[in-house]
C-alpha cells in the first residue's frame, strides 16, 4: 500500500532545501542570476557529496532575494507536503538567507513567510512553525546573530531555536552562548548532530546545548550506553532516513540504525530534510519504511504521536492536530 493519504507530522524541513528545482530555476530567469551549474540533465539538484550539497543549497539560495520570494516558496513548499498528507510541518528558517541577519530586515522576511502560511493553513489546511536556524559554519559570532533574530520574533509561529550546517567544524560548546541565549528567553532547542560526527558530537550537543530533540542522531547507534541515556531523557531525535541515504550517511536503507534505535527505547521521528535534492516526499519515506522494516499503520500512528509530542507549538494546536488524526483514523 502505498502511505501518500495517511496524515503525517514533519519536525526537520529546510525551507529553502525544499525548493522544487523548477522554482528555484524560474527565480534565476525572472532576475537573470548566474547561479552556475547545480541541475543535473533532467533538472534535479545535482552534487557530488555533503560538502558539495551545502555549496549547491547555497548556490540556489542566491536566487531568494526578498520577503516576496520567501511568501512564493513557502507557498510551494507547503502545497508539496500537504499534497503528501502533512497535517502539521516545522521548517527552519535561517536569517542568513533572509537580509544577512539585519533583525528588521528579517521582520519583513518572516511577515510574508506568516502571510503564506496562514494562507496554506485555510486552504491546504496545514499548519506550519517555524525555527530559525543558525548555520554552523557561518561560526558562533553569525550564530548568535541568528539568536537575536529568533528571540526578537518569537510567539505564535517562531517556537524553536536550531543549528544545522557542516557539522564537523568546530565543537557544539562554541555555539552555547547562542543556545543559551534562546533557551533562557523560552524558545525549544534542536540541534544536528550525529548526521557526520559520532557518538561523541550528540553526547557534547546534549551537554553544550541542552537541546531536547537532535536533528539526525543516527550515529548515536556506535555508542549503546548513549542510545540507553537517550532513551531514558527522553531526547527525539529528527530522523530523516531518506537523506542519509543518498548523501552516504548510512550504507543503504536496510543499514539505517532507526528500527535499532526505536526497539531500543528512543523517541525518534520521520522527516524529509530537503526533499527534492534527495528526491524525497514524506509517503516516499512512509512507503521505504514500510518496505525496509515492515513498519504498519500501527507504528505510523505511533510515530506520529511521538513528533506530535515533541512539536514545538502550543498545546492548543498540539491539541487540535491531535483530533485531526484521530479523525483519519
Ligand atoms: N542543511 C540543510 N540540510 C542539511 C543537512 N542534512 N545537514 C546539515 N545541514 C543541512
Ligand atoms: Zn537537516
Amino acid at each position: 500500500m502505498s502511505f501518500k493519504d495517511f496524515p503525517k507530522v514533519e519536525l526537520h524541513l529546510h525551507l529553502e532545501g525544499a525548493a522544487p528545482p523548477a522554482f528555484i530555476r524560474g527565480l534565476a530567469q525572472e532576475k537573470n542570476i548566474d547561479i552556475g551549474k547545480i541541475f543535473d540533465e533532467r533538472g534535479g539538484y545535482a552534487y557530488r557529496d555533503f560538502d558539495h550539497f551545502l555549496k549547491v543549497y547555497e548556490a540556489a539560495c542566491t536566487t531568494l532575494q526578498g520577503p516576496e520570494d520567501f511568501r512564493r516558496l513557502t507557498l510551494a513548499v507547503l502545497e508539496e507536503s500537504a499534497a503528501n498528507g502533512v497535517v502539521y510541518s516545522e521548517t527552519f528558517l535561517s536569517p542568513d538567507f533572509c537580509g544577512g541577519g539585519d533583525v528588521s530586515a528579517w521582520k519583513e522576511y518572516l511577515a510574508a513567510m506568516v502571510e503564506a502560511a496562514d494562507e496554506a493553513e485555510a486552504t491546504m489546511g496545514i499548519t506550519l512553525r517555524g525555527i530559525i536556524t543558525c548555520i554552523r559554519h557561518q561560526g558562533p559570532e553569525q550564530a548568535r546573530t541568528a539568536a537575536r533574530c529568533a528571540v526578537e520574533t518569537m510567539g505564535d509561529f517562531i517556537t524553536g531555536f536550531g543549528m544545522a550546517g557542516a557539522e564537523m567544524l568546530g565543537r557544539p560548546g562554541d555555539f552555547a552562548y547562542s543556545f543559551d541565549m534562546a533557551r533562557e528567553a523560552g524558545l525549544a532547542l534542536t540541534c544536528h548532530a550525529g548526521e557526520w560526527g559520532g557518538p561523541d558530537m550528540v553526547a557534547d550537543t546534549l551537554r553544550d546545548l541542552r537541546p531536547s530533540r537532535i536533528g539526525h542522531g543516527i550515529n548515536a547507534i556506535h555508542d549503546l550506553a548513549l542510545v540507553d541515556r537517550i532513551a531514558e531523557d527522553g531526547v527525539v531525535l529528527e530522523v530523516c532516513p531518506g537523506s542519509n541515504v543518498v548523501l552516504g550517511a548510512v550504507k543503504g536503507w536496510k543499514d539505517h540504525p532507526i528500527a535499532r534505535l526505536r526497539d531500543r527505547g528512543v523517541k525518534v521521528t520521520i522527516s524529509t530534510d530537503d526533499p527534492p535534492f534527495f528526491s524525497t516526499t514524506m509517503t516516499d519515506e512512509f512507503n521505504m519504511l514500510s518496505k525496509t522494516f515492515g513498519w504498519t499503520e500501527a507504528d505510523f500512528d505511533d510515530l506520529n504521536q511521538v513528533a506530535l509530542a515533541a512539536a514545538f507549538c502550543d498545546d492548543a494546536t498540539r491539541e487540535r492536530i491531535s483530533k485531526r488524526l484521530e479523525a483519519a483514523r
